[in-house]
């Protein structure tokens, strides 16, 4: 029995390749957190395909939804509000999610939230770190994107940097790629490289001239197909773990150097990161040193909590709607959702 006082949400994500549901209560509370991933059907293709993503999502979300109210040990009728991933991502992947919400928020009469699926994976810090709140510096790196951002308040957000080209998800997938790996590329990468020396190819870090906490990934991303290439041409052998150990070495340090810098700039002595690549134990275990050597506070979800999930969206939606975001039946999908946008 859950008490009369408290804030039950159901959250629905959809916007990529992972169908979720979650239950939250008082926004740092996850009574169940149900992910049903689409990976296996997707690496036969080396990506995500859209249109295979949408009809996945729409097989499976009820049952999804069913098993998060069940193993939350809730029904439809103990909810306050519903939240839902409305943007960025794909849009006939938000399009399954966004159109659910609305049909359980009109039949049961509730409050619809739509939620940026950014500011859930920002959100996600607040699961585990209960004493967690703003203002903070945040790393977001995800598939689709690479942000730097001040979370001045819940929901309130100033962007100091972002990705020039590749975000640095899609920086992983592609050099996996390119090596061999398949699809999703960052666990791969993540694993293959503890096998692999580091510091066995020197591929550069990007910097982009007068806008200091922005990124750029491409060149990284060209250097290792160039390095594969020569090898190739002059009969050397490719030895796949210094590439990946090497590769993930330089996209870390950028990421690292670049968030430790804006945290000084800017007097902030707390910083999270969030998104797929936060679940990477060479950048979790780079920032958490140099967070210590520079008297910062480190937060960091769980890995679960960083790849996609619907608990995330849970939270985020819970902020918003103690700050009065509500929205009307003709919410739609926004697939370029910008950041602190309603
Ligand atoms: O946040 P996310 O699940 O979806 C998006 O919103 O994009 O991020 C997925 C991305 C993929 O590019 C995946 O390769 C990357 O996160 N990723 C990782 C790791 N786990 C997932 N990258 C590096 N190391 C990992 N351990
Ligand atoms: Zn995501």
């Amino acid at each position: 029995m859950e008490n009369k006082k408290d804030t039950l949400i159901l959250a629905i994500e959809s916007s990529c390749d992972e169908t979720a549901a979650s239950v939250v209560k008082n926004g740092r509370t996850v009574l169940s957190n149900i992910i049903s991933s689409q990976i296996d059907l997707h690496k036969l293709y080396g990506g995500v395909v859209p249109e295979i993503a949408s009809r996945k999502h729409i097989e499976k979300i009820n049952q999804v939804i069913q098993e998060a109210l069940d193993a939350a040990g809730v029904t439809l009728d103990d909810l306050d509000a519903v939240g839902v991933t409305y943007g960025p991502g794909l849009v006939g992947a938000l399009l399954v999610g966004v159109a659910e919400a609305k049909a359980i928020s009109f039949a049961k009469d509730l409050p619809l939230v739509g939620v940026h699926h950014i500011e859930g994976h920002i959100s996600a810090n607040y699961i585990e770190n209960l004493d967690l709140e703003p203002p903070f510096l945040c790393l977001v790196v995800s598939g689709g994107h690479t942000h730097l951002v001040i979370v001045k308040d819940y929901g309130e957000f100033q962007i100091l940097g972002r990705t020039r080209d590749d975000a640095a998800g899609e920086a992983f997938d592609k050099v996996a790629r390119a090596i061999g790996l398949g699809y999703p590329g960052g666990p791969k990468i993540d694993r293959l490289s503890k096998e692999g020396d580091p510091y066995a190819i020197d591929f550069p870090k990007a910097k982009v001239d007068e806008a200091p906490y922005d990124f750029s990934f491409s060149g990284v991303k060209s250097a290792v197909l160039n390095h594969l290439n020569k090898c190739r041409m002059q009969g050397l052998p490719i030895k796949e773990a210094d590439i990946a150990a090497s590769f993930q070495r330089s996209v870390v340090e950028v990421l690292t150097e670049h968030a430790i810098a804006a945290a000084k700039d800017y007097h902030i002595n707390k910083l999270a990161i969030a998104g797929g690549v936060a679940s990477n134990s060479t950048l979790r275990a780079a920032m958490e040193k140099a967070c210590r050597e520079n008297q910062i506070q480190f937060y960091h979800p769980s890995p679960v909590f960083c790849t996609d999930n619907a608990a995330m969206i849970g939270v985020a939606a819970y902020y918003e709607y103690l700050k009065g975001t509500r929205h009307g039946w003709d919410l739609n999908a926004v697939p370029n959702l910008k950041l602190g946008e309603r």
